[in-house]
């Protein structure tokens, strides 16, 4: 083999094959971005996240992320260990790692991210499902899949989604809170939605919202993507405000959520679970806003809340 052929069948190889590395963790209210933030943290250039019942029938949350095949392996297992020291990572476990070799990146997310119905109208598609045929009564809402919490494969996702289409109405104005990938207030800007404001405390994922409006054609001119904590900070009053975060940052946002709500608005939470929702009903009580609808999709719940008058 000559000089250029040996650098042309290595570029081959490199571009041939990926690093793997799959992780896994207890199923709880935070798994999900716990190991979301590792695969960000360590660079992964695509992740995957199932679940899968352990040899006690416990369920655990895994993430498949795919890695850069052009680095040295020890490298990355080095940085991917320091960056598992951190307490806020001690319940995850490196499962394995390995070689993806001859399996296009693109061919794996393909096939782990099929269309998804949510709700009554709405479906959820990677983009290279473009072409496919979409039901008539559907809304497809685009989500590249990647390191920010929001495919819309999560049941919080869903609840989220779910009491959204019901209420979102033309001209409204949306607050998404904790936006992630952006899937909430797209969806509210495609069924209707004049403008949108979203902000979520981890700034990389703001990118990937932005990513994501464009793959749906929204026009980046109704939309105001922030940093920012909870509801600090906000002024302004919106149709409809949608947090799917978890119970204490949901709860700690209540006593903020009335007065950022028009009269006849509605706040959307999700991101708790069952047994969570009693807890999270008597706080939102004393916040001068009532229940309009709950709604529950595995052990997952969530709930809509309109201002109360009495
Ligand atoms: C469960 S994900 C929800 C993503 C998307 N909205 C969805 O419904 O799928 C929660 C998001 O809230 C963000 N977040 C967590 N704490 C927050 C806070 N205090 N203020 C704003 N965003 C926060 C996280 O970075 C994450 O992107």
């Amino acid at each position: 083999m000559d000089e250029l052929e040996s650098i042309i069948e290595a570029q081959r190889e490199k571009d041939n094959f990926w690093w793997t590395i799959e992780f896994s963790t207890p199923l709880s209210d935070n798994s999900e971005e716990l190991l979301s933030t590792v695969a960000a943290l360590s660079d992964s250039i695509g992740s995957y996240i199932f679940t899968e019942k352990d040899s006690e029938g416990n369920e655990r949350l895994f993430l498949r992320a795919d890695y850069d095949g052009t680095k040295p392996l020890d490298d990355l297992m080095f940085m991917v260990n320091f960056i598992l020291k951190d307490k806020d990572f001690k319940d995850i476990d490196l499962t394995r790692a390995y070689k993806t070799s001859n399996q296009p990146w693109e061919k794996q997310h393909y096939d782990a991210f099929p269309p998804l119905n949510v709700g009554k109208s709405l479906v959820v598609m990677a983009p290279w499902h473009e072409k496919e045929e979409i039901a008539p009564n559907r809304t497809p809402i685009y989500i590249y899949p990647s390191t920010a919490f929001g495919t819309g494969y999560h049941e919080s996702t869903q609840i989220a989604m779910t009491l959204l289409e019901e209420v979102v109405k033309e001209g409204d104005t949306i607050l998404d809170v904790g936006t992630g990938t952006g899937i909430l207030f797209i969806t509210a800007l495609k069924l209707g939605a004049d403008k949108a404001i979203a902000r979520d405390i981890d700034p990389t994922t703001l990118d990937e919202a932005k990513r994501n409006m464009n793959l749906n054609g929204i026009n980046p001119k109704v939309c105001e993507l922030s940093e920012g904590d909870l509801l600090k900070g906000f002024k302004g009053q919106v149709n409809i405000l949608t947090a799917n975060i978890l119970l204490n940052p949901n709860v700690s946002m209540l006593p903020d959520v009335r007065p950022v709500l028009k009269p006849k608005g509605f706040a959307i939470f999700s991101g708790m679970t069952s047994v969570e929702s009693s807890m999270f009903l008597s706080v939102l009580n004393s916040s001068g806003l009532e229940i309009d609808k709950e709604l529950k999709i595995g052990d997952w719940w969530g709930c809509r809340a309109t201002k109360s008058w009495s």
